[in-house]
């Protein structure tokens, strides 16, 4: 084949690539499919695509010729493991005439090692970071040269850039999905809110007024009798004492005036004594958070001891606040029975809202939410706002 004729061929197999990575094709399918482009493209036998896992800090195969397909998902190598473990930890590429002489080499019964001789693997980069690893094996022994390591690291970048597109792509649709639903919930729970503030105007406050203009009334018609006046006029007092008071726990409900008062830390103390039932322990460091994030924290600390006072029998709770070496760290736990977090899974259905209202909060802030609970164990929600802490 000609030099002219190769670039062709390789232009050819890249503009492929690209195809096939911009259709609307999940990871396993385009990985497949590039394998075996891949495989006649280089003259090898087998093409692996082994994508990296980075919470497990595994390689899972996502694609290969057949027969390995069937491997996909199954076949795993850890972080370092083996040739392509080598290759994604340090993000280097591997040439290698001969894998029975290279010390990196691992064996897997599955994939047929004793099959192949010579390969080439190289790390699929997107951004600087490793998505995962591209392998070509070959049975017969032979040296892969310069133009081959170009053309599979080409290939192994598209492909790491489509499936980061896609990983984005993902991470955007469900976090603009979590959005709508706080958004609609955001409405109803307006709604809700609106129609309990009017019953609280309707039924005590307007109640307590027109009691109150006709103790005034009884007092005006009484002037020559100061002890009638005397007495409607302490009534009257009481009942605009009375309005006041409910005024007051009317607009409360509406907005944590504490927080603006006193700040989450106070705020959360303030809390921790309104709660009866349960012996509430505060502990509170100075934390420095924009005001949208400190009343997020104080609503998910605020359903979080609702449900120890509703749910849980505690006996005591502790409601924590302070840097932490990841960021700051909210947390609320009880001693009290717990309950099966499996068992919960369908809360949304059966119109509970807390725990989803909590998760939605802490997504919305960017803060990481861990609830831990097992029957007889207590309960404990933990939410950290990952970044720097300023005292
Ligand atoms: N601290 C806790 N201890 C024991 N069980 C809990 C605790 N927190 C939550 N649960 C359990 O999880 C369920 C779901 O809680 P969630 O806050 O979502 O709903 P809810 O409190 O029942 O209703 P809502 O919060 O919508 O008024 C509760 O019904 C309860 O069974
Ligand atoms: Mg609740």
């Amino acid at each position: 084949m000609s030099d002219q004729q190769a670039q062709n061929g390789n232009l050819e197999l890249l503009e492929h690539i690209i195809e096939l990575t911009s259709a609307d094709l999940d990871v396993g399918e385009v990985s497949r499919r590039v394998a075996a482009l891949v495989t006649a493209a280089t003259h090898s036998d087998v093409c692996f695509v082994h994508l990296l896992d980075e919470e497990l800090r595994r390689l899972i195969l996502a694609g290969a010729t057949p027969p390995f397909d069937e491997q996909v998902g199954i076949v795993q190598l850890a972080l370092g493991e083996g040739i392509a473990g080598w290759v994604a930890k340090f993000a280097r590429p591997a040439v290698v005439p001969d894998k029975w002489k290279d010390r990196r080499y691992r064996y897997i019964p599955e994939l047929r090692g004793e099959d192949f001789t010579s390969m080439v693997s190289v790390p699929m980069l997107a951004r600087g970071r490793v998505v995962g690893v591209l392998n070509v094996h070959s049975r017969a022994a032979r040296n892969y040269g310069d133009a081959e390591l170009a053309l599979l690291t080409q290939v192994a970048n598209l492909m790491a850039r489509a499936i980061e597109n896609a990983r984005l792509y993902g991470r955007l649709a469900e976090r603009e999905e979590m959005l709508e639903r706080f958004a609609t919930r955001t409405v109803e729970a307006q709604e809700l809110e609106r129609r309990r503030l009017a019953g609280e105007i309707h039924d005590g406050i307007s109640q307590r007024l027109v009691s109150l203009w006709y103790h005034l009334l009884a007092a005006e018609d009484a002037v020559g009798d100061p002890e009638v006046v005397r007495q409607e006029l302490g009534k009257a007092k009481e009942l605009s004492t009375a309005a006041l008071d409910e005024a007051r726990a009317a607009i409360m409900g509406l907005r944590p005036f504490v927080l603006d008062d006193l700040g989450l830390g106070p705020g959360l103390e303030s809390l921790g004594r309104s709660s009866s039932g349960v012996e509430v322990e505060v502990e509170v460091e100075p934390v420095d958070l924009p005001a949208h994030v400190e009343v997020a924290l104080y609503r998910i600390a605020q359903e979080a001891l609702q449900n120890v006072v509703k749910h849980a029998g505690a006996s005591t709770v502790l409601i924590r606040l302070a840097p932490s070496e990841e960021g700051v760290r909210l947390v609320v736990t009880d001693d009290g029975q717990g309950f099966d977090e499996d068992s919960i899974a369908g809360a949304e259905d059966r119109h509970s809202y807390g725990l989803v209202g909590i998760r939605e909060r802490a997504e919305l802030i960017g803060a990481s939410l861990t609830i831990t609970s097992r029957p007889g164990t207590g309960t404990s929600v933990e939410v950290t706002l990952p970044g720097p802490v300023r005292p």
